[in-house]
């Protein structure tokens, strides 16, 4: 991993219409105000774009390997993180597959997913909804039931303990065959009360949603929510864009940053009011009209429904959703009451009972009011 802290220029991965950049860690800077360091983190968050296996610390790396009988390529923690240097979706996805060759066992799943839970209400997330991607753990043997069903123990302990809420969502890998994707469905889909959705992650190079309509569809019939990855400055990017908003009908878009390019597409993602978790690690800047955009200030300049989220915090640094909000706001210049505006966007993109949502949104406003930031 590259550390790169007082840049606070646009790390876009695989950045097409952009230079290639160092992806740098995301970090509170230096000089923030003390005051808006303690509001970020005290404010009542909701997280939608974190990947499980992202969340996997070199530390835990370690622990897993020790106790699986799995020798590691390296000597230690330090070496491991050294080895986190990526400059675009490929490079950090290859390292991102081989971390997760520890994870073998019901309780491996449980500890990563209860580790991220705790680390996640210790940043005052009041609830998550979290990737995890299916067909990396059944390619090399893992069973369906040990991956959901750890995972799905650590959420119930998580809510009894700390009280967080979480749900699951599904990720097809756009990289592999529509055969393999339909497979992991066919094999979720008995544990389908376990999940609230499916999304679409890894490489999106020639990998457009609509390779996946009938995985979606097939899911939706089951019941589940869909959501879809568009990754920012991808090739065919408004492409995708569109198959996802129009064509596949997604219910919300992860990243999604390369709509401020397109007038027409923002029109049609207002008018379903569309959701989009945004990661400032992955998505920085876009150039629209020539000029590099803040996705997370564009979105909300134009008034498009912008959360701001983590994606694979083990591999940026350990930063979670406090430090990505923190990283944000100075980016995008954002106040308090737009940092308010992003959580209660975050809040009302759940996919949960109204009743749910509107204590989430109480909690938010109470602690809004306290501050005296108009909301
Ligand atoms: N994009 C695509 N695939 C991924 C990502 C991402 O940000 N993180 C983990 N898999
Ligand atoms: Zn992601």
């Amino acid at each position: 991993m590259h550390l790169d802290r007082r840049s606070l220029i646009g790390g876009a991965l695989c950045a097409a219409a952009m230079p290639l950049l160092p992806m740098r860690t995301l970090a509170a800077p230096d000089d923030m105000p003390t005051d808006m360091a303690a509001f970020i983190a005290a404010m009542p968050k909701a997280e939608y774009h974190v990947h499980l296996e992202g969340t996997l610390e070199a530390e835990m790396k370690f622990a897993l390997a020790k106790r699986n009988g799995v020798t590691l390529p390296y000597a230690d923690v330090a070496a491991m993180k050294r080895s986190y240097v990526f400059h675009d979706l490929p490079t950090f996805l290859k390292v991102y597959y081989e971390g997760m060759n520890v994870l073998l066992t019901e309780q491996d799943f449980y500890d990563l997913c209860y580790a991220y839970l705790a680390k996640a209400h210790s940043q005052n997330v009041l609830y998550a909804e979290m990737f995890f991607d299916p067909q990396q753990h059944i390619d090399r043997g893992v069973p369906i039931a040990a991956v959901i069903g750890g995972i799905t123990r650590a959420r119930a302990d998580a809510e009894a303990k700390l009280g967080i809420g979480s749900q699951l969502i599904l990720c097809f890998m756009r990289d592999l065959t529509a055969e393999n994707a339909m497979a992991a469905l066919d094999a979720a889909l008995p544990y389908k009360d376990k999940l609230v959705g499916v999304g679409l992650d890894s490489d999106e190079k020639d990998n457009p949603p609509s390779k996946f309509a009938a995985h979606f569809a097939k899911a939706r019939a089951a019941g589940l929510k869909v959501t879809a990855h568009c990754d920012v400055n991808q090739k065919d990017t408004l492409e995708h864009l569109r198959e996802a908003l129009v064509d596949i009908a997604v219910d919300r878009i992860d990243h999604g940053g390369n709509i401020l390019q397109s007038p027409e597409l923002i029109a049609i993602a207002k008018a379903k009011d569309m959701a989009f978790t945004v990661c400032p690690s992955f998505s920085g800047k876009v150039v629209v009209d020539g000029q590099p955009v803040e996705v997370v200030r564009g979105m909300l300049d134009r008034g498009l429904k912008v959360s701001i989220n983590s994606d694979d915090p083990a591999y940026m640094g350990s930063n979670y959703i406090t430090q990505a909000m923190a990283e944000a706001q100075v980016r995008s210049k954002l106040t308090k009451a737009e940092l308010v505006r992003i959580s209660r966007n975050a809040f009302d993109t759940a996919w949960i009972t109204p009743d749910r949502k509107a204590g989430y949104q109480a909690k938010l406003a109470a602690f809004a009011k306290a501050r005296g930031v108009a909301a």
